[in-house]
């Protein structure tokens, strides 16, 4: 029997990219799913037969009133995001403020409301990045937030252990998904930028939404059950040499 068979598990940013595969690939693997996005027709587009929630994590109200009606959980994949592009110096207060809130803010909201909602045994998965552990140029207020993500999956591991609820980060490098495609659209050099993201890592390829998706997967279900605090890379190796 699949290790997620039968767990109720919540997927933020279901409506595309790494949470769309990984919604589906949850299903496939036995699980009930309630999906959570700003736009019903994506998160419709990505599972039809799952609970479709329209919400955004960044607001307080929204998370709260919706924590008290959702039922119990055995998981969370804590998932939405949105890349920034820009250094310190040129990233206003207002778009700072911004990428903290949707990258960080709002899976704090999530954990904040819905930790109580969560069963006993149960797991959550935090996606951060693996420019949250290493810098880079350019992408100051998001790396940034995402290595505030990993330090947060290591305080919910800490305050959720008691309970015997477990939480992890994973750190993915560079997915060809819409966050990519935008940043690509926006540059000077798309295909000298493309071939840069795939040239970074030992593998020299980019990884794919499914990939993430799996490794998710593990983290969600018992055969990971000794498994909390960490934060995993998935980056074809990058994290290892640079
Ligand atoms: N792709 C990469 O190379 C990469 C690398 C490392 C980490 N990541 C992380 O992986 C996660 C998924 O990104 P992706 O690559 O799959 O890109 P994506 O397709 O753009 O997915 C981002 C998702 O977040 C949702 N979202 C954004 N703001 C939201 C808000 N305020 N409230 C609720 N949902 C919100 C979006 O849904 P709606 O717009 O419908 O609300 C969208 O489904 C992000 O946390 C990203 O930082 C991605």
């Amino acid at each position: 029997m699949s290790a997620l068979q039968g767990r109720r598990l919540l997927v933020t940013g279901a409506g595309s990219g790494i949470g769309r595969a990984a919604a589906r690939l949850f299903r496939d693997r036995g699980a009930d799913l309630i999906l959570a996005g700003r736009r019903l027709d994506t998160l419709r587009e990505t599972l039809p037969d799952a609970i479709h929630v329209v919400l955004d994590h960044t607001d307080d109200a929204a998370v709260a009133t919706f924590a008290r009606e959702c039922p119990e959980l055995d998981g969370m994949l804590l998932n939405a995001g949105g890349l920034l592009l820009g250094s310190v110096e040129s990233t206003p207060a207002a778009d700072f403020d911004a990428a903290i809130a949707v990258n960080l803010r709002g899976p704090w909201l999530m954990a904040h409301h819905l930790g109580p909602r969560m069963k006993p045994g149960g797991s959550v998965v935090l996606v951060g990045s693996n420019i949250g552990l290493r810098a880079i140029p350019d992408s100051a207020a998001y790396s940034v937030a995402k290595a505030g993500v990993h330090m947060l999956a290591k305080v919910l591991a800490l305050e959720w252990a008691p309970r015997r609820i477990r939480c992890n980060a994973i750190a993915p490098g560079p997915i060809r998904t819409a966050m990519v495609e935008a940043r690509l659209a926006a540059s000077a050099d798309p295909e000298g930028d493309l071939a840069a993201l795939s040239a970074v890592n030992p593998l020299k390829r980019m990884g794919t939404e499914v990939e993430v998706a799996a490794l998710a997967a593990h983290l969600l279900g018992s055969e990971s059950g000794w498994t909390t605090g960490i934060v995993i890379p998935i980056d074809g190796g990058a994290d290892a040499v640079y």
